[in-house]
């Protein structure tokens, strides 16, 4: 089965009142692994229902390669059981009534397979997700991560050439689920499917996706690869949730034809009155004492990543992430100091919207 490249054109759709998706564009090639990020409530699963045909949209089109599937106009135009999409939730909803390999031959027989092929087919996929020795088990005597590895192994069974995965992973611990992430991918390109994968975990998306789609209100934010997100976040709102940790935002005023915070000098003005001023955590210091630089904060956490510290601070009720070599002695609640770059990374207008500059470094 070849694989198709999706394209969403001015896709929309309304319950009612609710705009749960207002214009959507995106495109992806064959082969993509195109992630949908955004916080509770944005439209991701209303995009992946409508990607399946369980919902129709109220305006623009899918397309899957030249085919149109759905359309705003003309409803359904191809039936969700001849779009050849593959289905992974977050629940694994296993038949508890047949093993493992009767679970993955189902859907097979369904289509009316020969059982020669099938039972060829179910070895294959048992191999890919590693569950040969759970072939004869029931459901319930498999764990969690294994029960989502079988309904995974069940979705891939038909070769579907589009697969659809809403958070699949959100039921595991952080350890399976580090662990899935990499198995999945895995998984992806072995089946040469397309694939669109819901998640409001940026970690999720930026370490598995080929393209990012980053949402908000029904409507895409940002989109692009993983890197450019990090690199060049075109809104506010992606700056703030994209990245470990995410970049710092500071509501500069223009006094005297520099940016401050407080008492704080934050350089020079480029004109905009009230901007939004983005600083990568790695760009932040710890001070000792003040400065002209340096504003006054509290003390949060320090958290150990990978040899170096993510030190969190509270500037009243605004969580500051700084990324530090030493793990910092202060305690909750401590006084400090973090000093400021003489440049922001990036400068955001006052309707949020606008990228008025880009400082940018290459991130090494
Ligand atoms: N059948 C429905 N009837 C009315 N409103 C709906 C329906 N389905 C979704 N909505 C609304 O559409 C919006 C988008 O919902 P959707 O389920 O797509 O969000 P989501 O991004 O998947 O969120 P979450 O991360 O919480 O799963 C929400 O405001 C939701 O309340
Ligand atoms: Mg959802």
């Amino acid at each position: 089965m070849e694989s198709v490249g999706i394209a969403l054109r001015g896709l929309e759709k309304r319950f009612g009142e609710v705009a749960a998706v207002a214009g959507v564009h995106i495109e992806v090639p064959p082969g993509a692994f195109l992630a949908l990020l955004g916080p509770s409530g944005c439209g991701k699963t209303t995009i992946l229902r409508m990607l399946a045909g369980l919902e129709d949209p109220t305006g623009g089109e899918i397309a899957f390669g030249e085919r149109v599937v759905a359309s705003g106009q003309r409803g359904t135009v191809v039936p969700p059981g001849e779009r050849n999409v593959g289905l992974v939730f977050q629940s694994y909803a296993l038949w508890p009534h047949m093993r493992v390999k009767d679970n993955i031959a189902w859907p097979l027989k369904v289509q009316k397979w020969d059982s020669a092929t099938i039972a060829r087919r179910v070895q294959e996929v048992l191999a890919l997700l590693s569950i040969d020795h759970l072939a004869d088990r029931y459901p319930h005597q498999l764990s969690g991560g294994q029960q989502q590895r079988v309904a995974i192994a069940r979705t891939l069974a038909p070769r579907p050439r589009v697969l659809l995965f809403d958070e699949p992973l959100s039921n595991l611990d952080a350890k399976l689920r580090a662990e899935m992430r990499t198995e999945l991918l895995r998984v992806h390109r072995a089946s040469g499917a397309t694939s669109v994968y819901v998640t409001h975990d940026q970690v999720e998306a930026m370490t598995m996706a080929s393209h990012v789609a980053v949402m908000r209100n029904g409507q895409v934010e940002q989109f692009g690869a993983p890197g450019d997100l990090l690199r060049i976040p075109s809104t506010p709102f992606v700056a703030t949730f994209v990245g470990t940790p995410p970049a710092n935002l500071v509501a500069a005023q223009q006094v005297n034809g520099r940016y401050c915070y407080k008492s704080v000098d934050l350089g020079e003005s480029n004109g905009v009155q009230s901007p939004l001023l983005m600083y990568r955590p790695e760009q932040l210091r710890l001070a000792n004492g003040p400065g002209p630089r340096c504003l006054s904060v509290e003390f949060a956490e320090a958290t150990p990543v990978a040899g170096r510290v993510i030190v969190t601070v509270w500037d009243e009720r605004q969580r500051i992430n700084i990324v530090t070599d030493q793990l910092p002695s202060y305690r909750l609640g401590d006084s400090l100091y973090i000093e400021f770059p003489a440049q922001p990374d990036a400068i955001f207008g006052q309707d949020e919207q606008t990228l008025a500059m880009g400082i940018v470094p290459t991130l090494a």
